[in-house]
């Protein structure tokens, strides 16, 4: 069978335990027997990061930020535990947040949505998008528990000389309490709104930021003001064109109308919503197998692609007592099939972005007629027949041999025919 030829490459970060299994599958019986792409390959494993005292991932990251395409398998973040099962020198940061800094990018969750598998949420028949504005906020601020009575104030040193300013932020009497002070900055905000504004763009979908600017008037308020004058200066009028829309939400009325709502937009959360919603979107669609990720630059220009899951480390413990599990790949394979596609889109390859839309098509048939891993199987009320993860991706393989050649989607932009 003639393979479809890439002449520019692809970035393959590869990670650990259950996932690397599964990505190994993917890639060897799904991809390169159809796809022949220089593969650039950086092993993230754990072990490997300790013994190149975590160089790789940062190697991988400038070579995700030279060719704008890079596919990742789920990695180990260490904890103590994981220290003392790996023998670590230090506990190596999450890769996730060395590429997501590297390459000044914004995590994009999408679920894939199979009709026939029965959702939390009856009502969500399309993606919901969450993008998390993955800095500061709550989770570089400075708190500390305040032992008894006394005045707590805010003060701002400018370093241009000119005077500081002090707010008083409140007088704790003798029981004392606790205290925040938080932040964050305006290129920041501006980066994720603009690729929050792009994404959307991309896939077709509205865009909803979520605050609290009634409350925060001046914290959040900053961010709907950012967002609003990116929308207004640089997207305004494609969106017009494309017949979408931008608009400002109150956390607690978006979290209500999501719920209602059928889906089909990109919801923009500031850094704890979004780490909060991108949960409880991802139950409610189903299954973590079905949960795909792309981290992308505030452009869109360079794309990273991943499962949202994890290594699925107890999957990973029962294969290696020598069981088989039914753990599910397709999260994965579209991990694989969403970074081909951006790599599509940038050589406009037409052949391998059919090639993307037919791998896709071919996955969620094999689903819709019947066959699938156990997290999907137990939400099928009948007649579902439950496969081991080699037996799922060899129904993909064997659907996708049988699909007919002609009649195919194109897909240089966007997800095509979805
Ligand atoms: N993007 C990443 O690289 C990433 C993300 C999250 C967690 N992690 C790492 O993964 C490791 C394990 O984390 P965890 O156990 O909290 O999360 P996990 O996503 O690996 O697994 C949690 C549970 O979800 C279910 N699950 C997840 N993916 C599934 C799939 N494809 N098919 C079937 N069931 C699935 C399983 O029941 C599993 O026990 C940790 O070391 C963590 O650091 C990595």
């Amino acid at each position: 069978m003639n393979r479809i030829s890439v002449n520019q490459p692809i970035v393959e970060l590869d990670g650990d335990e259950m996932a690397h299994t599964m990505w190994t599958l993917v890639r060897d019986r799904l991809i390169t027997p159809h796809v022949d792409v220089p593969i650039l390959r950086f092993d993230l494993s754990l072990p490997n990061r300790e013994r190149t005292g975590d160089k790789v991932t940062l190697q991988a990251a400038e070579a995700v930020a030279e060719h704008r395409v890079g596919v990742k398998c789920s990695t180990i973040t260490p904890d103590a535990a994981r220290a003392a099962e790996y023998g670590l020198s230090r506990l190596w940061p999450s890769p996730n947040g060395t590429l997501r800094n590297v390459l000044n990018g914004v995590i994009f969750r999408e679920p894939v949505i199979i009709d026939s598998v029965p959702r939390l949420v009856p009502g969500w028949t399309k993606p919901i998008v969450i993008a998390r504005h993955a800095h500061a906020d709550q989770y570089k601020a400075v708190n500390f528990a305040v032992p008894g009575a006394g005045r707590l104030t805010l003060t701002y040193t400018p370093d241009d000389g000119s005077p500081a300013t002090s707010h008083d932020v409140t007088t704790f009497p003798e029981c004392g309490g606790v205290a925040l002070g938080m932040y964050n900055y305006t290129d920041s905000i501006r980066d994720f709104a603009r690729a929050c504004f792009a994404r959307g763009l991309k896939l077709g979908y509205p865009v909803y930021f979520s605050s609290k600017n009634t409350v925060l008037k001046a914290y959040d308020g900053h961010f709907k003001d950012v967002f609003d004058s990116v929308y207004a200066e640089e997207f305004r009028s494609r969106y017009q064109a494309a017949g979408l829309f931008y608009e400002h939400r109150l956390i607690d009325d978006m979290v209500a109308s999501a719920l209602k709502w059928e889906g089909g937009y990109v919801w923009a959360c500031k850094n704890y919503d979004g780490d909060v919603q991108s949960d409880i979107v991802a139950q409610g669609f189903g299954s973590p197998g079905l949960m795909t990720s792309v981290l992308t630059t505030p452009d869109g220009s360079i794309q990273l692609t991943e499962a949202a899951h994890g290594t699925i480390a107890r999957h990973h413990r029962r294969r290696e007592a020598g069981e088989m599990t039914s753990t599910n790949p397709i999260a994965t394979i579209f991990a694989w099939t969403r970074g081909l596609a951006h790599r599509a889109a940038l050589d406009r390859n037409a052949a391998l972005a059919d090639f993307t839309v037919e791998l896709e098509r071919a996955t969620v048939g094999t689903v819709e007629q019947g066959t699938m891993t156990a997290d999907l199987a137990r939400l099928v009320p009948t007649g579902a027949s439950t496969v081991t993860t080699e037996g799922f991706i060899q129904a993909v393989a064997d659907r996708f041999a049988a699909a007919p050649a002609g009649g195919k989607m194109r897909r240089l932009d966007g997800h095509g025919s979805e």
